[in-house]
């Protein structure tokens, strides 16, 4: 155990890795020093039950070791805000910029996503006197410029963007962990047994109509759940309950995987107007929800300005939405518009089904 501070659940539901409190309920009345402390702590709690070598697999192209993901929450608050609103702020290391950088563009030149377990150095040591100088430096900025409505709203985000990356360093870490032979675990206590858990699976019919979608209000969403529209559904019907593991089983072995017909099934969309009622069970927290709407903006859509422009908007083309957040989402990330983003072949989040179909 290399370090302290966990903050994590240790019940038997599937919300077994999720953060044990639950700030978003009081984010509102949260000072957002508060809330930077929490989610800083709460990243590196996440790695308590993390040995040393675990910090620097990397097991596929599109997963990033531990380590990574902890530098790159700190350098996204040095770069966005550090850099920008302190003129006296102190770079830790220059050369970090090029590794822990992921994708923008704008800020410079980022090193090869595939390759990021190869970076031995620096070492995790390292990384974690980066996280703390950034965050000696980032409570001094909050103290002294509190009252900044643009720094403001970046150390939200920042926060926001570790909690994504909280639930990455999880779902990566679950990744390296399922190709070892020897079937290491993050912990040691097992749900208990499923068997008896689904109930028979029904649909609820929804009327359609016109319903809005996106996010409303003032509280903190990515610039992707937005503008708020107007969106025609036609009468349709959804799962009450998520596809269990047994069923998709049943599934394949039936021969889904052969018949093209499984796999030209009409679109549905719209979970958000579903999830306002409490027909449904099993919307939030279990696994992101595939859906059949492309990853696009909405109409009108207005990506951040900014440097920060690249944080969503530029992914906008040959992935799907996913609905509903996972057992390893922070529970306060999640709300109804949020709309996360996958390519079709991606496999390893925690993701799931839950069946439409037109009325
Ligand atoms: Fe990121």
């Amino acid at each position: 155990m290399l370090f302290k501070n966990t903050i994590v659940r240790c019940a038997s539901a599937p919300r077994t890795l999720q953060a044990e409190e639950d700030p978003g309920q009081r984010a509102v009345a949260m000072p957002l020093l508060t809330r930077f402390r929490h989610t800083r702590a709460t990243t590196v709690g996440l790695c308590e039950r993390l040995e040393a070598e675990d910090f620097v697999v990397q097991s596929m192209p599109d997963a990033s070791p531990a380590k990574w993901h902890l530098a790159h929450t700190a350098w996204f608050f040095e770069e966005f805000l550090l850099g920008h609103f302190r003129s006296d702020y102190q770079c830790f290391e220059p050369r970090y910029g090029l590794l822990f950088n992921s994708y923008y563009k704008g800020v410079g030149q980022a090193f090869t996503r595939a390759e990021r377990g190869l970076l031995s150095r620096p070492t995790v040591r390292d990384v974690m006197d980066y996280r703390q100088h950034v965050d000696s430096a980032m409570e001094e900025l909050l103290a002294r410029r509190g009252d900044d409505a643009e720094m403001q709203r970046l150390a939200e985000l920042g926060c926001h963007h570790e909690q994504q990356h909280q639930e990455l360093l999880l779902t990566d870490i679950k990744h390296a962990f399922s190709l070892n032979p020897l079937r290491p675990a993050y912990q040691d206590q097992r749900p208990p047994s499923l068997a008896t858990a689904a109930m028979p699976l029904r649909f609820a019919e929804f009327a359609g109509g016109v319903v809005p979608v996106g996010h409303a209000g003032s509280e903190f969403s990515f610039d992707n759940e937005t503008p708020r529209h107007q969106v025609l559904l036609q009468p349709f019907a959804l799962g009450k309950r998520l596809v269990t593991n047994a069923e998709y089983r049943d599934f394949v072995t039936a021969g889904g995987y052969r018949d093209p017909a499984h796999w030209l099934a009409d679109g549905w969309a719209v979970v958000e107007s579903a999830a306002a009622g409490d027909s449904l069970s099993q919307m939030f927290g279990d696994v992101w929800e595939w859906t059949q709407s492309p990853y696009s903006p909405y109409p009108r859509f207005k990506s951040w300005s900014g440097r920060i422009a690249e944080y969503n908007g530029k992914f906008m083309a040959n992935q799907f939405v996913l609905r509903g957040g996972s057992c390893v989402t922070p529970r306060n990330h999640i709300r109804a518009t949020y709309r996360n983003f996958f390519p079709p072949n991606a496999r390893w989040q925690f993701a799931g089904l839950r069946l439409a179909k037109d009325c």
